[in-house]
C-alpha cells in the first residue's frame, strides 16, 4: 500500500494560504489545489492573486481574496469570506510578508516599516491562527497550520524589523503547538534558506555557500510544505521548525551593514 497516494481528504479538508499571490505562498497554494483541496489564495495584490488562481490545475478550487493583512478588520474579513467559501478551514499557511529592503537596517528603518512588518508577520499570524483554531475546536475537527519563518529568526539579517518578527513567529509556533495539541491541531514552522521566489533578491554568488550548490526556488518548498501540513503524513509532528535551505544554515554569510559614517 503506497504511503503518499492521498495526503489530504478533499471532502473534509480545506486551506487558507496568505501571501498566495507570489513566491512560496503561491507555490504552496497551487500545490494544495493540485491535491484537490479547496484553497483561498489571500494577498494584498489583486493582479497576482488573479493570475495565481487562474493558473491552478483546477481553478474552480482556487478562491482569490485581496486585502491588507496588516489591518485587523481585513483579517476578520478574510476569515468571514473564507468560511463562506470553504466552510471549516482545516489548514492554514501564513506566508505573507512585506518586502525586505536592504536599506532598512537598524539605523534607518522607519516606524511605519517596523509596524507593517510586525503587523503582517506576527499580529496577523496570531489572530488568523487563533480564530481558525477556535473554529476547529468548536467543530471537534483536527487541523494543521504552517508558518513561514526564516533562518533569521536565529541569526541577524541587517533587517531588525524582519528578523525580530520572524523570531517572535517562531515562538508563536511553539506556543500554539503546545496549547493546541490536545485538540489535534498541529502547528509547525517551515524555515526556508535563500529562495529566489520574489521576496528575496538573491545574489547568485550566494550559491557558493550552499552545499547543494544552488539557490532554492518556490517549487522546492511546496512538496515539503504539503507533507508537513498533511495529517496523514505528519500526524505526529508539531512544534517543529523544519529547515529547507540546501544546507545554507551550515554557514553564516552576512557582514554587518554598510553605514554612512
Ligand atoms: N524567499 C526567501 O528566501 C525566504 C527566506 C526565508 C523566509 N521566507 C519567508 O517566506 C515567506 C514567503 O517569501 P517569498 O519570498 O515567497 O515572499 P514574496 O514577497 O514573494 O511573497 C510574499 C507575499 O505576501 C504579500 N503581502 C505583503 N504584504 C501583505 C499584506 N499587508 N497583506 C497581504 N499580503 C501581503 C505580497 O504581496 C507577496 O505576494 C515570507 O514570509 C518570507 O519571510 C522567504
Amino acid at each position: 500500500m503506497p504511503i503518499f497516494t492521498s495526503p489530504f481528504d478533499p471532502a473534509t479538508e480545506t486551506a487558507l494560504v496568505t501571501g498566495a499571490g507570489n513566491g512560496i505562498g503561491r507555490a504552496i497554494a497551487l500545490a494544495l489545489v493540485g491535491e484537490g483541496v479547496r484553497t483561498v489564495f489571500a494577498d494584498i495584490k489583486p493582479e497576482t492573486v488573479e493570475a495565481a488562481t487562474k493558473s491552478a490545475a483546477n481553478p474552480d478550487l482556487a478562491i482569490p481574496w485581496t486585502g491588507d493583512l496588516a489591518q485587523r478588520s481585513e483579517c476578520d474579513r478574510l476569515l468571514a469570506d473564507s468560511r463562506a467559501a470553504l466552510g471549516l478551514i482545516t489548514h492554514f499557511v501564513h506566508s505573507a510578508a512585506p518586502p525586505r529592503r536592504e536599506a532598512d537596517h537598524a539605523l534607518a528603518v522607519t516606524d511605519d516599516t517596523w509596524e507593517q512588518m510586525r503587523s503582517v508577520n506576527l499580529d496577523a499570524g496570531f489572530h488568523l491562527g487563533r480564530e481558525i483554531s477556535r473554529a476547529l475546536i468548536a467543530a471537534k475537527a483536527p487541523g494543521s497550520m504552517l508558518y513561514l519563518t526564516s533562518l533569521h529568526a536565529q541569526t541577524p539579517r541587517n533587517l531588525p524589523h524582519y528578523s525580530t518578527s520572524k523570531a517572535a513567529l517562531a515562538m508563536l509556533v511553539k506556543e500554539f503547538a503546545k496549547t493546541l495539541g490536545r485538540y489535534k491541531i498541529r502547528v509547525n514552522a517551515l524555515v526556508p534558506g535563500a529562495i529566489a521566489a520574489g521576496g528575496f533578491v538573491a545574489d547568485p554568488a550566494l550559491a557558493r555557500h550552499i552545499p547543494l550548490g544552488r539557490l532554492g526556488n518556490a517549487d522546492d518548498l511546496a512538496p515539503l510544505a504539503l507533507a508537513v501540513l498533511s495529517n496523514r503524513i505528519s500526524g505526529y509532528v508539531t512544534g517543529a521548525s523544519i529547515v529547507i535551505d540546501g544546507g545554507l544554515a551550515l554557514t553564516n554569510w552576512f557582514d554587518p551593514p554598510q553605514l554612512d559614517d
